[in-house]
């Protein structure tokens, strides 16, 4: 082992040791209260206008398990970071970091909903789920058991009846769902969600933040999902990270959502903890950083 690169005070680790400390050491608590690091991040995009700055100076860390909602006004970049996260957009400066490990790339680790559901056209339901099961599963399972997976997860977001038909068939709603099938069917370590639940209605969409919120309960699942709605990033959230609005957009405040868990929506409607956290998102949206209104 050499001890080129030794920070005084800091135990040289190999990078195996990095990636995977031992469990109950200080390295492992280290590992578990910064799984998902966003270091100095800022995203510029090349238009034919020139640069565009769409991201500044984004330092975030995620611990593993926690619940983080992105919540700002459109176009401030929320897609552009989870983007980031997913490896799906490499940072212009900055680093990301997954488990220790720079992301480069999409992983199966980080499963993805995405805000206009990204289905392949030409499968069924069924099969853009097995599709996706088959990818993480299929090295170590059988058929019989992708196809329960599959199954199961449509049956969580209520489409087992709408297996068979192609994406073109069904509702806007509807595709989300399947996307959200999708993502929660790989068993992510972390679920990256980009306004899943933006394009249902409200009885479908209460339903499934319920089923979320019971999903990332017993798989202790990281989360960080994109919203709009102030009262699904309290309801669901550990912490609520409020954006800025573009160009250049950043962090401007981070909030923590200390309401205990099991959280009950219909409880909590009248509780003033939640009252007072919905009306700090709400001073910082309207008050703060009102919406960008484009001149005609
Ligand atoms: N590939 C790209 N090329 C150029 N500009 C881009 C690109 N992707 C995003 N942008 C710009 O970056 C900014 C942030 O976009 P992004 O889609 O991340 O916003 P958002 O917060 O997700 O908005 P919404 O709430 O409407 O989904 C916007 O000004 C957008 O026009
Ligand atoms: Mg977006």
């Amino acid at each position: 082992m050499t001890s080129m690169g030794k920070i005084a005070g800091e135990p040289v680790l190999s990078a195996q040791e990095r990636a995977h400390p031992a469990p109950g050491s200080e390295a492992s608590a280290r590992f578990l209260e910064k799984y998902l690091v966003v270091d100095d991040a800022g995203m510029v995009f090349d238009t034919k206008k020139g640069a565009f700055i769409a991201l500044r100076d984004i330092n975030l860390t995620v611990a593993k398990g926690e619940v983080v909602s992105l919540i700002g006004h459109s176009g401030c970049g929320k897609s552009t970071l989870l983007n980031l996260m997913a490896g799906l957009l490499r940072p212009s400066t900055g680093h990301l970091l997954v488990g220790n490990r720079e992301i480069v790339g999409p992983g199966p680790d980080r499963g993805m909903v995405f805000q206009n559901h990204s289905l392949l056209p030409w499968m069924s339901c069924f099969e853009n789920v097995y599709l996706a099961v088959e990818r993480v599963f299929g090295a170590t399972e059988d058929k019989p058991g992708l196809k329960a997976r599959t199954q199961a997860a449509l049956e969580m977001v209520g489409l087992s009846h709408a297996r068979d038909k192609r994406p073109g068939e069904i509702s806007g709603g509807m595709k989300q769902r399947v996307g959200i099938a999708r993502a929660l069917a790989m068993e992510p370590k972390v679920l990256l969600m980009d306004e899943p639940f933006g394009a249902l209605d409200a009885l479908t969409r209460a339903h499934l933040q319920d089923e979320l919120l019971r999903i990332i309960a017993k798989t202790q699942s990281t989360v960080v999902m994109v919203t709009h709605d102030v009262d699904e990033a309290v309801l669901l959230s550990d912490r609520i990270v409020m954006m800025t609005n573009g160009p250049a957009a950043t962090i401007g405040e981070i909030l923590k959502v200390d309401l205990p868990r099991p959280r009950d929506r219909v409880a909590l409607a009248a509780d003033p903890a939640y009252m007072a956290l919905r009306t700090r998102v709400l001073e910082f949206l309207y008050r703060k950083h009102q919406p960008v209104v484009e001149a005609a």
